[in-house]
This record gives structure tokens, C-alpha cells and sequence, in this order.
């Protein structure tokens, strides 16, 4: 095991009703900025109980935060909190909504000259708006975590940035407001939060027992209720534990001690910022061709996880490992998610090409878990994604 520091200070309050005690968490006298995405919240009644128990504080609505948080939008956002001098944001969404407010808070405390170099330039974060999230989607862990993803449109770009002033002070965790999510977004939130898991156990063994059986009881969890959850949202019992499995899936515990990749995402990335497919959807386009471009380094893991999660015992492990891959296509192929970059598509050509080049003018020349794979490697697992 690799030695580690943890810390994550967001209080989580999870359960039915718990968005009434938004009254006991935030400040009588803050003033709020609560932002929203597209409108989901006004139709599904999350937005009423939010308003409810916001009571009398002073609250001014942002809205029309786009699926992957576009930096334009939020940066008016910032304007807004600095006219009207708010000094506290409340994220009511998903994993957009929420890295919006986490850029927003960072921004409106920037001294730089362009806040958008806090993401391609990786400007310290030396203060931050305090916030607070109703987590709307479980999907991107990103409700208990301190990372967000920023995209810009007019750039086709889509980047990371984290800093340890960007964790939510708390968020509430209520899983009955996923009844109103279509499945498209159930099954995203599935996706992602099964290669979160795997971005942070499908390495190679570093005798971390423990952290490997976090990682298989979230991967097998996640079997477990899909097919529930998917067709019952309301099924309170897979909807607590879809919940609950997406936040640990990305709040940095099962990465403590052990090797993390995060491979998969670094080019999923790319793929929704040329061509805005659903994060989720570009990881299962790339991850199985990504597992047999990297086989060898990642054998031992692969075979670990066909045994423990899809009960393959028979084989070799190289046999085991070869299902493994075929097993994590199965899945995304049996909730209804395409694997190939085509079925999105009919521009993928230069995809290859496009990606490369843009890893080489970010000096981006060496990423997985051994800092290994070239943008050379990419083009090649890319063509294999057609
Ligand atoms: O905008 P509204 O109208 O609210 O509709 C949203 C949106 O269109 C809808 N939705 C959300 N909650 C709903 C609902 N519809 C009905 N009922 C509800 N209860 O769902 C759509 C997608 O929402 P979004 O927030 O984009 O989804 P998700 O939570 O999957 O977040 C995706 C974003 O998170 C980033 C992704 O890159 C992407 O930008 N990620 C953030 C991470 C992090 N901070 O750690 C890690 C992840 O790997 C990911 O990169
Ligand atoms: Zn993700």
C-alpha cells in the first residue's frame, strides 16, 4: 500500500426530506446565489422544497447551466454574485450544475487577469465562495469532491481543475429525486460512476486488500441495482444505494494508497468537447479498447476483477482478463449504451489525429498510471474506438 493523506470536510446529509435541513446548514443571513441547470428542478418539485426551507434568506436564481458546464455562462454568473455582493452559492443539480459552482466560486475570488487560466494554465486557487449542493443526479461523485469540469464551446475545449478550497461545505443526498430522471441519465450516472471505480482499481496491485474490495463492492453494487433502478427509480432501496455508490465512487477514499489511472476520462474528455456526446457515453466508447491496448500492465487486475465481480473463475489469467473486457462491453451494451465512436458520429475520422495533436500542444505526452502512454498511443486505441 502507497502511503496517502486524506481529508474530505463536506458534510453529507443523505436520505428522505433531508433538503428541509437546508434551514439548519446555511447561514440565516446569507446571501445566495442558487444555481440550476435547464429546468428540471421547477418541473420535478425540487425547487419548491429548496425554496421552502431557504425560508427567508435572500436568494437570487441563476439557470440555464448547460450539461457540461460552459465557461461563458458561468463567468455571468460571476458577475451577477459580485453586483448584487452575494457571498454564498447553492448548486441544486448534477455534476454540472455543481462544477459550475465550484468554478463560480473560485472566479469570483480570482485576481488574475482571465479565469479561465485556472484551467489551462493551473492559476492557484487561493480563495473560494463558500457553497453547498442538492444533488439532483448521481453520476459524477462530484457532490463530495473538490474536482469540476469546465468546458468552452468556442474552443472545443473541455478541462479539469481541483483545489482543496473547492469541496461543498455540505450536500444533501436525497435518492428520491432521481424518480424524475429519464433513463438516458439513469444509465449515465451508472456508466460513470462504474469507471470512476475502475479509473482507480484497474491499475496493478500494490497489496492495498482493502481498497480493492472498496472498488469491487461499488463495481458489484452497481450490477446489482441497474437493471432495478433503471426500471423503478421510485424502488427507494436501489435508489439509495445507486446514490450512495456514485459519491464513494469519486470522493477520493477508494484512491487513497493505491495507483490511479484516469486515462479513460483524459480522452472521453475530448471526445464530448469535438463532438458534446454524454461524458459517460465517451468512456464506454474508450475504456474497452483502452483495456486491450494497455492488457499486459493491467492482466493481474483484469482477471482480479473478472473473478471477484463477474464470478469468472475458470481460465488462465489472460483468459480471465480477455473476458473481463468483454463482460465491462456487455454491460454498457446490455443498458442500452452504444460502444463505438460511429454509433455517435459520422465525423470520427480525424478523431485520432485531432486528440493526438491537441495532447502534444498541451504537453500532455505521458498519462495512465505509468505517466506511459503517448499521444501516439492514443491515435492507435482511438482508431480502434471507429
Ligand atoms: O439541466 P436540467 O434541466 O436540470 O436537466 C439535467 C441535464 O439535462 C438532467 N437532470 C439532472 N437531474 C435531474 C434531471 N432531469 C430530471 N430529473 C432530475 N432529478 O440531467 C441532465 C444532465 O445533467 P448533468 O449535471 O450534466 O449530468 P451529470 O451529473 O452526469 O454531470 C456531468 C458533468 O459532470 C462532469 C462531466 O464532465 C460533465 O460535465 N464530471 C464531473 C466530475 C467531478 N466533478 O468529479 C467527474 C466526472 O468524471 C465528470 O467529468
Ligand atoms: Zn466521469
Amino acid at each position: 500500500m502507497k502511503n496517502f493523506e486524506y481529508k474530505n470536510p463536506t458534510k453529507i446529509l443523505f436520505g428522505k426530506g433531508q433538503i428541509a435541513n437546508l434551514d439548519n446548514e446555511i447561514p440565516k443571513n446569507a446571501k445566495i446565489l442558487m444555481l440550476y441547470g435547464g429546468g428540471s428542478i421547477k418541473r420535478n418539485g425540487i425547487y419548491k422544497q429548496v425554496m421552502q426551507a431557504l425560508n427567508s434568506r435572500k436568494v437570487v436564481e441563476f439557470g440555464g447551466i448547460p450539461a457540461n458546464p460552459e465557461y461563458e455562462i458561468l463567468m455571468k454568473a460571476v458577475s451577477v454574485i459580485k453586483n448584487q455582493n452575494l457571498d454564498y452559492i447553492l448548486a441544486v443539480g448534477g455534476g454540472s450544475v455543481i462544477d459550475g459552482a465550484k468554478f463560480i466560486s473560485a472566479s469570483v475570488k480570482y485576481q488574475g487577469v482571465d479565469a479561465w487560466n485556472i484551467l489551462t494554465k493551473n492559476e492557484p486557487i487561493t480563495d473560494a465562495l463558500p457553497f453547498a449542493t442538492v444533488l439532483t443526479l448521481p453520476a459524477s461523485g462530484s457532490e463530495m469532491n473538490s474536482g469540476a469540469v469546465v468546458s468552452r464551446r468556442s474552443t472545443k475545449e473541455k478541462l479539469v481543475f481541483k483545489s482543496p478550497l473547492t469541496f461543498p461545505q455540505f450536500s444533501i443526498l436525497d435518492p428520491s429525486v432521481i424518480q424524475s430522471l429519464p433513463k438516458r441519465q439513469i444509465v449515465n450516472g451508472i456508466v460513470d460512476a462504474f469507471m470512476h471505480t475502475l479509473e482507480q482499481y484497474m491499475t496493478y496491485p500494490v497489496g492495498a486488500f482493502l481498497q480493492d474490495r472498496f472498488a469491487e463492492g461499488i463495481l458489484q453494487t452497481l450490477v446489482e441495482i441497474s437493471e432495478k433502478v433503471i426500471k423503478n427509480p421510485s424502488d427507494y432501496e436501489s435508489a439509495s444505494n445507486f446514490m450512495w455508490s456514485c459519491t464513494m465512487a469519486l470522493n477520493g477514499l477508494i484512491s487513497q494508497g493505491v495507483p490511479s489511472d484516469w486515462g479513460v476520462h483524459t480522452i472521453g474528455h475530448e471526445l464530448t468537447a469535438l463532438f458534446g456526446i454524454d461524458h459517460a457515453r465517451t468512456l464506454a466508447i474508450v475504456a474497452p479498447r483502452y483495456y486491450e491496448f494497455c492488457f499486459e500492465n493491467k492482466k493481474e487486475k483484469l482477471a482480479q476483477f473478472a473473478e471477484r465481480v463477474w464470478g469468472i473463475t475458470e481460465g488462465t489469467t489472460t483468459e480471465k482478463a480477455k473476458k473481463s473486457i468483454e463482460k465491462i462491453e456487455d454491460f454498457f451494451n446490455s443498458l442500452g449504451v452504444k460502444t463505438k465512436l460511429s454509433d455517435y458520429t459520422k465525423d470520427y475520422k480525424k478523431t485520432a489525429e485531432e486528440i493526438s495533436k491537441r495532447f502534444i500542444q498541451r504537453n500532455w505526452l505521458g498519462i495512465g498510471e505509468h505517466k506511459s502512454l503517448t499521444p501516439d498511443n492514443i491515435a492507435s486505441i482511438l482508431k480502434n474506438t471507429y
